[in-house]
C-alpha cells in the first residue's frame, strides 16, 4: 500500500469525488514511475472510468477557488492548475491506430485497456484512489519488476506498440539514457524492425526526446543506442557519417562518432549547458567532408571547423531547432574549437591570447571546457601535458583580460569616427581603416587607447589618398 505517499492534498479530494460521482479513477504513468524511483515530478496523471471532465469538476469545486479548471472538450480531458502542480483527468480509453499517423482513432475503454495501450511496463503502473483500495498499486504488467531489473519492456507485442506510435522508440533510448536502464532485447529488435517509421514524428517531437538523452548523465549511452537501432540515420545523417573508420597504407584515422561522444562525455561531467553539449556533439562534423590522405601528413581534415560551423544552421534549420543566439553560440564554438589547443601547443603570446578573448567573448569559458573535453588521447602523458597546457591559457587568457579588458570589447574608434574625420560615406575605405585598426591593437602594435588610435587611423586613411577634413572631432 502507498497510501502514504500520496502526500498531494488532491489525492483525498479525488478519492472523496470518486465516491460521490460513482467513477474510479486511479493516478497512472510517469508519476507513479517517478514516486518509486525517488525522483521529483511535478505532473499528475488521473485516469477516470468514466468522465475525467465531470470527476475535475467535483475536485475543483472542493479546492474552493485556489485551483484553475481548463477543459479541453474535444480530447475529453480536464487541467487542474494548483501551483506548481498540474493535474489532468481523462476518461479511460481504448485507442486503435492507422498505419500512416501518430493519431490514434480514441474510444472510451476500461482501466485495463487504458492501462494495455501504454508505453512502457514502468509507465503502465497506477495507484488506486478508490474507496478502500486507495493506495493500493495496480500493476497489470510486472512494470515494478521491470523497475527493479532496470529495464525498459513494452506491455504488448513490441512492434505494435512501436509500430502504434513510433515516437515511443525515441522514448524508449530516452528513458534508457536518463535513468541507466536497458531496453529489453525483444524491444530493441523491434525498435529496429520499425525505426524507418520514425519518419511520420514531426521532427519537434523527435528533438524533444534527443535533447532529453542530451541532457542525461551520460549521453553516449542514448546515442549509442539510436545509431545500433538504425534511428540515428533516419533523422541525424551528418551524425551517423561520422562513424567508422578508414585505412590508407596501413594508416587509420579516429572513429569520429566514437570521439565525438567521448567528447560529450567528458563535457556533461563539467556542464549541463545543453547548447555547449550541442556544441561539443557538433565540434566536428565536418570531419568526414574535409578527410584527406596525404602519403606524408597521413589523414588530415583541414578547415574542418570553418566547414562545420556553416553546417550548424543548416543542422539546425532541419531539426527545428532554435535559429537564434543558441545557434550562433553554437557555431561559434564550432568555429574556436581549435584555437586553445593550437595557442597551447605553440609559446603563448599576449597578441595571439588577446585576439582569442576579442572572438569568443563571453563564451571563452565555455570554449575552454569544451577543448579540455576534446582531449581524448589513451595516453595519460599526453592528456595530462595538454591539460597542463591548458592551464597555462586560462593563467594567460586571466592575465590578458585585466590588463586589456578585451573581452566584449569595442575598438575605441568607430566607423561613424572615420566617416566625420575625412567626410566620407559609409565605403570600403571605411571597412579598411577600421579593420587596420582593430587588427593594430589586438597584435599589440599600438595600445587599446583612442588617442593612439585615432593618430594610426590618420596614417592608415593616408595610405588609400584620404586626408583629414577641417572639423573638430571628439579626442
Ligand atoms: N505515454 C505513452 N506513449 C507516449 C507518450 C506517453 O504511452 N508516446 C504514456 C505513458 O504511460 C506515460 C504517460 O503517457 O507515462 C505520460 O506521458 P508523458 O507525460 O509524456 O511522459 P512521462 O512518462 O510522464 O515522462 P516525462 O515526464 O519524463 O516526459
Amino acid at each position: 500500500m502507498l497510501a502514504d505517499k500520496l502526500k498531494h492534498p488532491v489525492f483525498k479530494l479525488v478519492a472523496e469525488a470518486t465516491a460521490e460521482t460513482g467513477y474510479p479513477a486511479w493516478v497512472v504513468g510517469g508519476w507513479v514511475r517517478d514516486l518509486l524511483l525517488d525522483r521529483k515530478s511535478k505532473d499528475i496523471d488521473i485516469v477516470v472510468q468514466g468522465s475525467g471532465i465531470e470527476l475535475a469538476g467535483v475536485v475543483e469545486k472542493k479546492l474552493g477557488g485556489s485551483a484553475k479548471l481548463v477543459v479541453y472538450k474535444n480530447f475529453g480531458t480536464a487541467m487542474l492548475k494548483a501551483g506548481d502542480w498540474e493535474i489532468e483527468f481523462v476518461g479511460a480509453r481504448k485507442e486503435s491506430y492507422r498505419s500512416d499517423s501518430r493519431k490514434p482513432i480514441v474510444e472510451n475503454g476500461t482501466f485495463a485497456e487504458d492501462i494495455s495501450r501504454r508505453d512502457f511496463t514502468i509507465n503502465a503502473m497506477a495507484i488506486c484512489l478508490t474507496g478502500s483500495d486507495f493506495g493500493k498499486l495496480e500493476d497489470l504488467f510486472n512494470g515494478y519488476n521491470d523497475l527493479k531489473k532496470k529495464t525498459i519492456r513494452t506491455p504488448l507485442d513490441p512492434d505494435i506498440t512501436y509500430s502504434d506510435d513510433p515516437l515511443r522508440m525515441m522514448r524508449a533510448v530516452r528513458f534508457a539514457s536518463q535513468l541507466n536502464f536497458t531496453i529489453h532485447c525483444d524491444s530493441f529488435n523491434a525498435i529496429k524492425r520499425n525505426a524507418s517509421r520514425i519518419k511520420i514524428v514531426s521532427m519537434e517531437r523527435i528533438m524533444d526526446e534527443f535533447n532529453k538523452i542530451m541532457l542525461s548523465p551520460k549521453p553516449s549511452r542514448g546515442l549509442k543506442m539510436l545509431k545500433t537501432a538504425g534511428l540515428l540515420k533516419e533523422f541525424f545523417p551528418e551524425l551517423e557519417a561520422m562513424h567508422g573508420v578508414e585505412v590508407v597504407e596501413g594508416k587509420a584515422h579516429k572513429d569520429n562518432f566514437f570521439h565525438t561522444l567521448q567528447v560529450l562525455d567528458n563535457l556533461s561531467e563539467h556542464s549541463d549547458n545543453l547548447w555547449l553539449r550541442w556544441a561539443a556533439l557538433l565540434h566536428d562534423i565536418a570531419k568526414p567532408r574535409t578527410k584527406q590522405f596525404d602519403t606524408k601528413a597521413g589523414w588530415t581534415f583541414h578547415g574542418h571547423e570553418f566547414v562545420g560551423s556553416k553546417m550548424v544552421p543548416r543542422i539546425f534549420k532541419r531539426l527545428r531547432l532554435p535559429l537564434d543566439d543558441k545557434m550562433k553560440y553554437v557555431q561559434k564554438l564550432v568555429l574556436l574549437h581549435l584555437r586553445p589547443i593550437v595557442l597551447s601547443e605553440s609559446i603563448v603570446t599576449d597578441s595571439a591570447v588577446r585576439r582569442l578573448l576579442f572572438e569568443a567573448g563571453d563564451d571563452i569559458d565555455d570554449l575552454m571546457t569544451l577543448c579540455e573535453a576534446d582531449i581524448t588521447s589513451a595516453n595519460e602523458y599526453k592528456v595530462q601535458k595538454y591539460l597542463d597546457n591548458f592551464k597555462l591559457v586560462r593563467e594567460k587568457l586571466t592575465e590578458i583580460e585585466e590588463k586589456d579588458r578585451i573581452r566584449n570589447w569595442q575598438p575605441p574608434v568607430t566607423g561613424e569616427d572615420i566617416m566625420q574625420t575625412f567626410d566620407i560615406k559609409p565605403s570600403k575605405e571605411v571597412g579598411m581603416i577600421k579593420t587596420a585598426i582593430r587588427e593594430a591593437i589586438l597584435d599589440g602594435v599600438i595600445p587599446n587607447q583612442r588617442e593612439e588610435a585615432l593618430e594610426f587611423m590618420i596614417n592608415e586613411a593616408k595610405k588609400l589618398g584620404l586626408n583629414p577634413v577641417d572639423k573638430k572631432i571628439n579626442h
